[in-house]
């Protein structure tokens, strides 16, 4: 993230949004990495979103929405099939990466803008290096989940069995323009706030998630999806091409968490 601001340091902007979870630390770390719930979960308000950013686009003489529009229209347009052209690097520890998601090299005004002065302040090499990483969402086993291109983390604090703190932050690249920052916040706002439908949608599944899993219904949670296909290449696990959807980075977490409860470090 740091890399990324022209002026090599990123500055936390306050405050942060503190939700707290009634479910246990771990039903939320499963589902950051988790590639094929959002296009089900968040249909009702990608469709939403959908709707009017048609209508918008269709007012304005270019044609077009603002950028703003599409951070949840995504979650309809983009369906389950290409959920799976993305991939998920699985580390020793529980850690885990989902690769790029919403487009590496964006050719929008304030994205040709930014590059501009990253370009002065690196040099074209070490530029395309710094936008060349292929990360969109990293966690860090067992209490950090990163999202470093759109400028924020959430610091996860268990508070008890079924109880859990996140802690959502976001940064300014020092040297930026102004309308990178702007877009971050939107992003802030419109998917991550404890206020907007997607969290609802999500924090709604995770209590569900709870709830049944305190129930006498079944002893075991089968994250088989796509087991058999992973390609493991020096302790790492990558996801098969198509099979963005693994449950890969759920079964890397949960080996991890049962290597921490016993004596095996
Ligand atoms: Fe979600």
């Amino acid at each position: 993230m740091c890399d990324r601001a022209p002026g090599g340091e990123v500055e936390i902007v306050p405050n942060c949004f503190r939700v707290i979870q009634r479910s246990n630390w771990k039903i939320f770390l499963e589902n950051q990495l988790d590639a094929l719930h959002p296009s089900v979960t968040h249909q009702s308000t990608g469709r939403a979103a959908h709707e009017v950013e048609k209508e918008i686009a269709k007012r304005t003489r270019k044609g077009e929405a603002p950028l703003s529009y599409h951070m949840l229209s995504a979650f309809a347009t983009v369906t389950i099939d290409k959920w799976d052209n993305f991939q998920t690097l699985n580390y020793p520890h529980g850690h885990c990466i989902l690769t790029g998601y919403m487009g590496l090299r964006p050719q929008d005004p304030d994205t040709l803008a930014y590059d501009k002065v990253m370009i002065k302040a690196y040099g074209q090499k070490r530029f395309e290096e710094i936008v060349g990483v292929n990360i969109h969402h990293v966690l860090i086993y067992p209490g950090l989940s990163v999202q470093s291109p759109l400028q924020q983390l959430r610091a996860v604090r268990p508070l008890g069995v079924d109880r859990t703190l996140t802690e959502i932050w976001h940064f300014r690249l020092k040297g930026a323009p102004e309308a990178i920052y702007r877009r971050s916040l939107a992003y802030y706002n419109l998917v991550n706030s404890p206020a907007t439908l997607v969290n609802a949608d999500d924090l709604e599944n995770f209590w569900k998630c709870h709830q049944g899993l305190s129930s006498d219904g079944g002893d075991w949670v089968s994250f088989a999806r796509h087991l058999g296909r992973d390609i493991e290449k020096n302790g790492v696990v990558e996801t098969a091409p198509n099979c963005g959807t693994s449950e890969a980075p759920m079964r890397n977490q949960m080996k991890a968490w049962a290597r921490y409860m016993t004596a095996e470090k």
